[in-house]
């Protein structure tokens, strides 16, 4: 993954550059306290004046308009509920941003963050976009993940501030798009592993097995998507789909056994459907003999 992997802070180079955080909702302010843990003067600002109170008994200072906010650090992380408050933000810090590093951490899509960097390098500002992989209390602590694309140098500038976020930081590329394609990426995955979830417990739970006596059992599945995601991948980049040990006719017969068992209990069967139209449309384009990395195809050209 990515250009380079940045681990841990340097201790001895450190020399706490200042750092301002715009936006303390939930994550933001958990932002604030870990560069302020870390030493960082930090500065603060967000659209209800009254979130700051927290931070700023904590040593941070609070600025009431957010150019002045912006002025105080040459890195500046953004962390606002959407692209649409980055926009509003922006629009009210002007040509502040001028010369800043502008971070920012909001949630958005790839075409979003792309925008946003152009935007900001238009009024001659760096870009570095990113995405947060772990909840608030995970910031500033070993387990943090935090993506980052955009403008590298600007990044390699300020990964010693930046480590204080805690954990990994994972450069994947100069494109401002790339942290949130990876981020929605593996947001997929955990959405649909936790519906999966949900959909399975129902479904044994209509037969009076509890979710927590199924759970260890749904974890040896688990253990199993590890390597099950490395031959998937290998196949998909390969475009080669063997079916030698497990062919999608017989995948089939266990998707229809689990969507006909659903429907004998009334359990919502969307969940196993989708698996089944992809398989079944990939037999029906003559496939029938190929693993289930061929459903690949269908995922890409639905309705080819
Ligand atoms: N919380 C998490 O566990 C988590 C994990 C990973 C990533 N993230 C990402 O982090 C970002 C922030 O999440 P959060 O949990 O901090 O959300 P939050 O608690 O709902 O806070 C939202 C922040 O956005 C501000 N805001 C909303 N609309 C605004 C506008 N039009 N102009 C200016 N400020 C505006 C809010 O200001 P006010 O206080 O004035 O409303 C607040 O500071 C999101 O992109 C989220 O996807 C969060």
């Amino acid at each position: 993954m990515g250009r380079y992997a940045m681990q841990g802070r340097d201790m001895t180079t450190h020399t706490a550059a200042p750092v301002t955080v715009v936006g303390l909702g939930a994550m933001g302010s958990a932002l604030a306290r870990a560069f302020l843990a870390a030493g960082h003067p930090t500065t603060v600002w967000n659209r209800t004046p009254n979130r700051t109170e927290p931070l700023r008994a904590a040593g941070a200072t609070a600025e009431t308009e957010v150019a002045d906010a912006v002025s105080a650090s040459q890195l500046v992380v953004v962390c606002l509920l959407d692209t649409s408050a980055v926009t509003e933000v922006l629009d009210a810090v002007g040509d502040a941003v001028t010369g800043r590093t502008i971070v920012n951490l909001t949630s958005a899509t790839p075409e979003d963050a792309r925008a946003v960097a152009g935007r900001v390098t238009s009024v001659g500002a760096r870009y570095v976009d990113g995405t947060i992989m772990v909840p608030t209390p995970m910031v500033g602590t070993a387990n943090a993940f935090v993506l980052y694309s955009g403008d590298l140098d600007a990044l390699a500038e300020h990964h010693d501030t930046l480590s204080a976020l805690g954990g990994e930081l994972q450069s994947l590329g100069e494109d401002p798009g790339l942290a949130a394609v990876y981020d929605l990426g593996m947001l997929d995955i955990f959405f649909a592993g936790m519906t999966a979830f949900l959909h399975a417990a129902a479904l044994v739970g209509a037969d009076g097995v509890s979710a927590a006596t199924f759970l260890p059992y749904a974890r040896r599945i688990l253990d199993l998507l590890g390597p099950t995601f490395a031959e998937l991948a290998g196949d998909v980049d390969a475009g080669k789909h063997s079916g030698a040990q497990d062919n999608l006719t017989m995948e089939l017969a266990f998707l229809d056994h689990i969507v006909a068992t659903s429907q004998a209990r009334g359990v919502d069967t969307a969940v196993p459907d989708t698996s089944r139209a992809l398989v079944r449309a990939a037999i029906g384009a003559g496939h029938g003999k190929d693993g289930f990395s061929r459903v690949i195809d269908t995922l890409r050209h639905p309705g080819a």
